[in-house]
Formats: C-alpha cells, sequence, structure tokens
C-alpha cells in the first residue's frame, strides 16, 4: 500500500476500498518522485570515488539509466499481463511460486524498505550537516541524528495525515528539483566560461576490474531505484496498459536526462537536498490502514523501527551495496518469471508486449550485479546478506507450507488490528 493508494481509498460498509484515481501526469510524477530521492547529491562522489575517471562514471550513468529503462519496460509487460497491484511478490506469486515470493516480502519488509528509508535519510543528513563543516570531514554521529530526525519526523507525519504527507512530499520534490536545476545551470555558466578542464583526459585513472565495475552501478542504480514503484499500484491506475508503458518511458527519459546533465555539471555543485520516505507494503497486518485516517501506520511504525536499528551501525555506501545486491537478485527472479510466462505461456493476452531479447538483456545485467561485487574481491557481508535471503525459506517451511502454530499469525493481526484501529484494503481488478 502507498501514499497515493490510501489517499484514493474510500471507507464504505465492506471495508476499504481502492479507486483507478492515477492518470498518466500522476503515474509519471510517482516514478521519477520516488526515483529521485536524495541518491542524486550524494551517488555521484562515490560513483566517481569507486570507479576512478569522470568519463567512465558518466558511462555508469548512461548505463544505469539504460538498465532502468529496459527493466522498467520489461515490468510494464508484466504489469499488464498481471494486473495486481504489489509489483514483484505478486509477478512471483504468479510465476516463479509461493516460496519466491515470500523469501522476497520477507527480505522486503524487513530489510529492503526499512534500508531503502535509513539510505535516503543518511544522505539528507550529510547535506544538512555539510554546509556546517565546510573544509572539515562532518560528524557521522551528528549525520546520523539529523538523519534519525528526519525518519521519524517523517513517519509521524505519514501516520497522522495522509493530506500533510502529500504536501510534504510535493514541496520537498519541488525543492529538489530546484536544486537540481541550479547545479545544473551552475555548471553550465561555468563550462560556457571555459572552465572544462576537468573534462580532459576523461577517462584518466579509470579502475577496471569486474568488482569495481558492479559497485559503482550498486551506487549509480540506488538514484535510479524507483524505477518499478509504478507496478505496485497498477490496480489504481487508469489504463494500465496504456498508461503503465508511457509513464515508465517518459519518467525514466526525464530522470535519466537530469541525472546526466547533473553529472557532467557534478564539479560544481553545491547544493541541498531534501528528501520524503514514504512506505510500500503488501503482508496482512501491515497493509492495513488506519480506520479514521486512513494511514497505513502498522507498516510505517514496523519500518520506522527498523530503519533506526539499520541507521546505528550502517553507512550510506554499505547500505546501498546491501540493498542494490539485495533488490537485483529479487529483479533477477521476477524477469525470470516474464521469460517464462513468454516462453511457456504466450497465449496470454498482452495489452502490451515487448521483444524478448528486452527481458534476457536485463536478466543477464541483474545476474552480473548480482554476481559481480563477489567474484573478484568477495566480502563475507555479501554472504550474510543471501542467507538472510535464504532464511525466508526457513520461516515459510514450518509456518507457512506445514502451518505450524496456525492461530499464531490470526491472533497477532488481531491483536495488532486492535491496537492500531485498522481494517485491510480490498482487492481492486
Ligand atoms: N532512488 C532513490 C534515491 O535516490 C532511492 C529509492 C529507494 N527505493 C525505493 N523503492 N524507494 O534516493
Amino acid at each position: 500500500m502507498t501514499l497515493s493508494s490510501t489517499r484514493t481509498m474510500e471507507s464504505g460498509k465492506q471495508g476499504l476500498t481502492l479507486k483507478r484515481e492515477v492518470g498518466l501526469i500522476g503515474a509519471v510524477s510517482f516514478i521519477a518522485g520516488t526515483m529521485m530521492g536524495s541518491g542524486i547529491f550524494i551517488s555521484p562522489q562515490y560513483v566517481l570515488s569507486v570507479i576512478g575517471s569522470p568519463g567512465a562514471s558518466l558511462i555508469i550513468w548512461t548505463c544505469c539509466g539504460l538498465l532502468a529503462m529496459l527493466g522498467g519496460l520489461c515490468y510494464a509487460e508484466l504489469g499488464t499481463i498481471i494486473p495486481e497491484s504489489g509489483g514483484e511478490y505478486i509477478y512471483m506469486l504468479r510465476t516463479t511460486g509461493k516460496v519466491t515470493a515470500f523469501m522476497f516480502v520477507f527480505s522486503f519488509i524487513i530489510v529492503m524498505k526499512p534500508v531503502s528509508a535509513t539510505g535516503i535519510a543518511l544522505s539528507f543528513g550529510e547535506y544538512v550537516v555539510a554546509p556546517f563543516y565546510e573544509g572539515c570531514s562532518v560528524p557521522q554521529g551528528l549525520v546520523k541524528c539529523v538523519a534519525a530526525g528526519a525518519i521519524l519526523t517523517l513517519s509521524v507525519i505519514n501516520c497522522l495525515s495522509v493530506r500533510l504527507a502529500t504536501h510534504i512530499q510535493v514541496l520537498s520534490m519541488g525543492v529538489k528539483i530546484l536544486a537540481l536545476v541550479v547545479i545544473i545551470l551552475g555548471g553550465c555558466i561555468l563550462l560556457f566560461q571555459g572552465n572544462t578542464e576537468n573534462f580532459n583526459n576523461a577517462f584518466e585513472g579509470t579502475n577496471v576490474g569486474v568488482s569495481t565495475i558492479g559497485i559503482a552501478f550498486y551506487q549509480g542504480l540506488w538514484s535510479y531505484d524507483g524505477w518499478n514503484t509504478l507496478n505496485y499500484i497498477t490496480e489504481e491506475l487508469k489504463h494500465p496498459e496504456v498508461n503503465l508503458p508511457r509513464a515508465v518511458v517518459i519518467a525514466i527519459s526525464l530522470v535519466t536526462g537530469l541525472y546526466l546533465l547533473v553529472n557532467v555539471n557534478r564539479h560544481y555543485f553545491i547544493s541541498m537536498s531534501h528528501s520524503t520516505c514514504y512506505i510500500e507494503t503488501d503482508p496482512e497486518i501491515l497493509a492495513m490502514a488506519h480506520v479514521h485516517r486512513l494511514t497505513p501506520s502498522p507498516a510505517l511504525i514496523f519500518t520506522t523501527i527498523i530503519s533506526l536499528v539499520v541507521l546505528i551501525p550502517g553507512d550510506f555506501q554499505s547500505i546501498v551495496n546491501y540493498f542494490s545486491f539485495t533488490a537485483w537478485f529479487f529483479y533477477a527472479i521476477t524477469l525470470s518469471g516474464l521469460l517464462y510466462l513468454k516462453i511457456k505461456k504466450p497465449e496470454l493476452p498482452r495489452p502490451y508486449t515487448v521483444p524478448i531479447i528486452l527481458p534476457i538483456l536485463v536478466l543477464i545485467a541483474a545476474i552480473f550485479l548480482v554476481l559481480a561485487p563477489i567474484i573478484d574481491s568477495p566480502q563475507i557481508e555479501y554472504l550474510y546478506v543471501a542467507l538472510f535471503i535464504f532464511s525466508g525459506v526457513i520461516v515459510y517451511v514450518p509456518f507457512i507450507h506445514y502451518k505450524l502454530c496456525p492461530g499464531l499469525l490470526t491472533k497477532l493481526t488481531v491483536f495488532l488490528q486492535l491496537l492500531l484501529k485498522v481494517a485491510l484494503a480490498e482487492k481492486n481488478l
């Protein structure tokens, strides 16, 4: 459930239902708004430091945009074949099966969603604190305090009022676009004045190595993450068969263009970023909305707690690396699901379809991204992340498959429902 879905909910006697209210402009802003968090204000320096030269860094940013676009187009086909909201979870459930879908939900709720909020908040913290420490290194404790403050404030606002949260989201989007325009214009002025020395020998110092390239992609792809976000709310989209692919193409092209301009000008920018951490989620209790305020408070509270816990030991670069590793693992499974549908179920109605080469290419890229950081310099942390992802199966087998403690989940759900005054939203197909 997303901010926009809660906004479009109506409470009725039978429960909460979602309306198809999101048009093309809403859809484009939804994708672009999720993609343009605060990553673009901080990832360029990490991509550059990993890959070693401005020329190679621009190539990485271009490839990341291309990958997001191809991934988005593949997801558009999935979203029109399987019209349910819920993104990867629903696609895995319908193609690769319950176990992979459960593994995804498990990792998504416990790690990916909260960790992505932590990543966004940390980059926000860096930028708030940086102007006070010009020329010296920024104290990480302070950055983390600001990040924690941002996570808490936004969670409280999101729990209390969807309307206020929406206003803040629109405002923060405006501030971000303004900041990006300032960066781009500032850089252009300097370029026109002839300050082009940063572009001489653009490829000097490039680090080539499988894991270097993989990590550079992780950092760049973090800024593009969110390209798949519309697939989480397909049931709220007007004419998804037309608007889903259109919104993907428009939003990802816009964001890619903007990011490339920022990167060309990156040597010249100093700016502030404001970001909104909003929550998307799918399991039952966490998918409930507050009956009076229509805000997904259980999910928000849960995500906030984990985000804060992750903030204590986490640093931006590692958070982004582990997030991207997990995300691309699941994108790979989802894409293999699309390939399965294309090969084994060609008869299914497909209002929108992509050539089979596209999911093949994105799948190859996803497999490379998952393996690259562990090929030439394996780090034990990736093993822990992989173990965590697979530990979903350990939970699935006894509790879901063999229904051990059958009443446990229901009791917990009822308890939390009463505690938080929430009800489940109904499907809209
Ligand atoms: N691209 C965003 C940023 O640059 C991060 C998105 C995290 N993922 C998500 N599904 N919200 O800050």
